[in-house]
C-alpha cells in the first residue's frame, strides 16, 4: 500500500492503471475510519482491481463555527486499517494541495443543496461537491462509494455526476450501526456516556416510523409528529425530522415506496443524523 500526498502523483498513477485497463474504486473519507467506512472499502476491494481511499478533512465543507479543528484525526490507525483491508493507495493531500492560495472555483448542485441538513449547515454541500469533483478529476475511478448514512450527500453526488457527465458510477452502501442501533459516525466520539444513551433516540424514532408505516399509517404528518414526540431529553434538540422524495428531497404528504425518512438532532454540542429508506 502506498501513501500519496500530491494530487499530481495520484493522477499520474491512476492514469497508468487506466492505460493498463485496470478498474479503480475510490472511497472518499475524512479519516477516523470506523466500520461504516470499512464496509465501503471492503466493497471497493471486492469490485475493483485497485482501490484508492482518500483521507482529507475538507475545510471547505465546515462552517466557521463548526468542528473543523477538533474533528478526529487518527492517521496511523487509519493507515493500519486500510492496509489490513487490502487498499492499494491512500490519497492524503494537505489543505494547500487541494486549495492553493488563488482557489476560487466551486461546484454547486442547486436545490438539493439547500434543504434538510443545508438549512443549519449553509455552504456545506458546496464544499462536499467541490472536493469530490476534485477527487474525481485526480482519480479516474470506475466506481466511487458513499454511505447511506449521509443520504443527502450521496443523492447530491449522484445528481452531480449525472448532470456533469462525470464518467464514474456512484454506489450507495447501507448504513452500518452499533449493536443498539446507533449509526456509526466519526463524531460519536464526542458523546459522553449520558449523550451516548440519548443518541439512541435517532434510531428509536426511525424504528417507530417504520412500525407505523407497517401498521398502515401513510400520512407523513402523523408519522413525523409521533417521531418528534419520542425525541426528548434534557440535552436533546431536534434540527429537523422530514419525510421526503428521494429524487428531489422535497417533503411528501403520503408515504411512497423509496421515500426517505431523515432526521438531524443535536445531542448536547454534537449534531447527529440518521435516515431510513422506505422499502
Ligand atoms: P466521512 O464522514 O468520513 O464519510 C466517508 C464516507 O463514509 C461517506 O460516504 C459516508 O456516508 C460513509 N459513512 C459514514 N458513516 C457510515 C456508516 N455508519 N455506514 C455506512 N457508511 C458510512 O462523508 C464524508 O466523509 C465527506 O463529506 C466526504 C464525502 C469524504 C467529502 O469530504
Amino acid at each position: 500500500m502506498k501513501i500519496i500526498r500530491s494530487p499530481q502523483t495520484i493522477s499520474a498513477i491512476s492514469k497508468k492503471l487506466k492505460l493498463k485497463k485496470k478498474t479503480i474504486g475510490l472511497v472518499p473519507t475524512m479519516g477516523a475510519l470506523h466500520k461504516g467506512h470499512l464496509s465501503l472499502i471492503s466493497e471497493a476491494v471486492r469490485e475493483n482491481d485497485f482501490v484508492v481511499v482518500s483521507i482529507f478533512v475538507n475545510p471547505a465543507q465546515f462552517g466557521p463555527r463548526e468542528d473543523f479543528k477538533r474533528y478526529p484525526r487518527m492517521v496511523n490507525k487509519d493507515i493500519m486499517l486500510c492496509r489490513s483491508r487490502g487498499v492499494d493507495f491512500i490519497f492524503m493531500p494537505k489543505p494547500d494541495h487541494m486549495y492553493p492560495k488563488m482557489f476560487t472555483t466551486y461546484v454547486t448542485v442547486e436545490g438539493l443543496s439547500n434543504v434538510l441538513c443545508a438549512k443549519s449547515r449553509p455552504g456545506h454541500f458546496r464544499g462536499v461537491t467541490t472536493v469530490v469533483t476534485k477527487l474525481f478529476n485526480c482519480i479516474p475511478a470506475d466506481i466511487a462509494y458513499f454511505g447511506q448514512k449521509d443520504i443527502q450527500q450521496a443523492i447530491i453526488i449522484k445528481r452531480m455526476a449525472k448532470d456533469l457527465n462525470m464518467p464514474v458510477a456512484i454506489k450507495i452502501m447501507p448504513t452500518i450501526r452499533e449493536s443498539d442501533g446507533l449509526a456509526l459516525s466519526s463524531r460519536n466520539i464526542y458523546l459522553n456516556v449520558k449523550e451516548r444513551k440519548d443518541a439512541l433516540v435517532l434510531f428509536k424514532s426511525l424504528k417507530l416510523a417504520k412500525g407505523l408505516i407497517k401498521s398502515g399509517v401513510s400520512e407523513t404528518g402523523k408519522i413525523i409528529h409521533a417521531m418528534r414526540r419520542i425525541i426528548r431529553g434534557k440535552n436533546v434538540r431536534i434540527d429537523y425530522v422530514a419525510i421526503v422524495d428521494s429524487d428531489n428531497l422535497i417533503p411528501i404528504q403520503k408515504i411512497t415506496k423509496g421515500c426517505i425518512i431523515a432526521l438531524a438532532v443535536w445531542i448536547g454540542k454534537t449534531r447527529l443524523i440518521d435516515n431510513v429508506i422506505v422499502r
